[in-house]
């Protein structure tokens, strides 16, 4: 690779000193947010999630799901079937960006609309439903039914729901309606689903990992680690899922030695400045955003489009004219590309600037600048299951992973696996499987099991 654009794309490297150190640091923050004496100090909130029980394959029912958080607003209608078995039926709906930061009270009259028509549409308007909403943003849970969002992550900025319960104003919704008999009966972050929808199918898993929009993980832990929960619920199960909310890693400084002038700059454009710092090094929302800015400089260095002479101004106008030009499903297509046709890459570099045949170098560097940023994003995800793997006692862990850059990224996964092998204790055992549907089985698990316990 040329030796301008590997010299910019360097701070993008981490070196093994800066993954260990990276891994230490994170270790330390899941310690302090699990201990009550520490954990208004930490990033990493690490929320008890009161899903105690994992599922164990004979689970029965028919539940409705609600999935707000990720791309896309869905609702669904979840029939488990005892023997792991469970059937799926589900809508997307439209979540328009001015409800994404308008008040909270139409954000939630609009799923109740929704999940309305969806009822309807499956005539079940008269019967009694139970209901699991996956709402993937940080909560504090008092139990299965009860979270109060703390903040919004990922672009959603409602007032009047920060500081409330997310059941209590989706039963009210509903309430106002007056139309449906459905009842909150559980409530649940997408890292969860995840992990209830995997060990439904495989009883080692122990972790549920998202990385698509935002990016978070959840694991179980022994109730004696878990100093926020109070002692009841300690009597009879002795694990408990636990949400990190690990995208806020990186809060109080730890990450600004890895962190580069492109970090600090897609969090100066973001709407939640100097928060979700990890989330912003790995997660969907970002990825495509670092691309952008990453090719404005090395156009403005003449490291990329070398030919182009004077068009190369232009390019990099346009790409700082347009903000989320670049979108991080192209990173996933660029990586996908086979030689000699680099036929995505040609298409994607046809759409941004014009040109009409890419040169091969040109693709190969656009490439290199894309194969840099999601390596690193999953060199840091991997840190941080490597530490969740590690605090758990079981000999062998299965990860649950989601999420549209985990799903559709080429190289994702094994990247992933290679920092795991350098950091997952060597007595251990880890494997890796993609979950499907965490919002809708997941969900239904948790209500079922909220159900049960009632
Ligand atoms: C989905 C899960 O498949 O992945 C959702 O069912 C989750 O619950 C989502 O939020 C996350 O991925 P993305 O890419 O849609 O944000
Ligand atoms: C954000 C949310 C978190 C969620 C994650 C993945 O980090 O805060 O709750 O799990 O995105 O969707």
């Amino acid at each position: 690779m040329d030796v301008e654009l590997r010299e910019l794309m360097q701070a993008f490297v981490l070196s093994d000193y800066q993954v260990q150190e990276v891994y230490s640091r994170f270790c330390l923050e899941i310690a302090k947010g699990l201990r009550r004496s520490t954990n208004s100090q930490s990033n990493t909130k690490c929320f008890p999630t009161y899903v105690q029980e994992l599922p164990t394959g004979d689970e029965m029912g028919k539940y409705l799901a609600l999935d707000l958080g990720g791309t896309n607003f869905r609702v669904l209608l979840v029939s488990l079937k005892g023997h792991h078995d469970a059937t799926v039926e589900s809508q997307i709906y439209a979540v328009p960006k001015d409800l994404m930061i308008g008040p909270g009270v139409e954000l939630f009259d609009h799923i109740a609309e929704c999940l309305a028509k969806f009822v309807h549409k499956h005539n079940m308007s008269s019967a009694y439903l139970p209901l699991g909403f996956t709402f993937s943003f940080p909560c504090v849970q008092a139990g299965l039914k009860e979270a109060m969002l703390t903040r919004w992550t990922k672009g959603f900025g409602c007032p009047g729901v920060e500081g409330e319960d997310v059941g209590r104003m989706l039963h009210e919704a509903i309430r106002r309606r007056g139309d449906a008999d459905i009842a909150v009966v559980a409530l649940l972050n997408d890292t969860t689903g995840t992990l209830m929808s995997c060990a439904h199918r495989n009883p080692e898993c122990r972790v549920g990992v998202i990385v698509g929009t935002g990016c978070n993980a959840c694991y179980v832990e022994h109730v004696d680690n878990v100093d926020l929960l109070d002692a009841q619920f300690k009597r009879k199960e002795k694990q408990i899922i636990v949400n990190c909310e690990w995208g806020a890693f990186g809060e109080s400084g730890q990450l600004d030695f890895v962190r580069t002038e492109y970090d600090n700059e897609v969090d100066r454009k973001s709407i939640n400045r100097a928060q979700q710092l990890f989330e912003k090094m790995t997660s969907g929302m970002y990825l495509g955003e670092l691309v952008r800015l990453v090719l404005v400089r090395a156009l403005e260095r003449n490291a990329i489009f070398k030919g182009a002479g004077n068009r190369r101004a232009e390019y990099a106008a346009i790409l700082q004219h347009n903000i989320d030009i670049f979108e991080t499903k192209h990173i996933s297509e660029i990586e996908s590309d086979t030689f000699p046709e680099l036929a995505n890459t040609r298409r994607i570099i046809k759409q941004l600037f014009g040109i009409e045949k890419a040169s091969v170098e040109d693709c190969q560097k656009l490439r290199y600048i894309c194969e840099c940023i999601s390596s690193r994003a999953a060199t840091l995800v991997a840190i941080g299951i490597s530490g969740l793997i590690n605090r758990i006692a079981d000999r062998k862990v299965v990860v649950g992973i989601d999420g549209s850059v985990y799903r559709y990224h080429p190289k994702f996964d094994t990247y992933i696996r290679n920092t795991m092998h350098k950091l997952v204790k060597s007595d251990k055992e880890f494997d890796i499987m993609l979950s499907e549907d965490g919002s809708g089985r997941g969900a239904a698990l948790v209500a079922a099991v909220a159900s049960k316990t009632k």
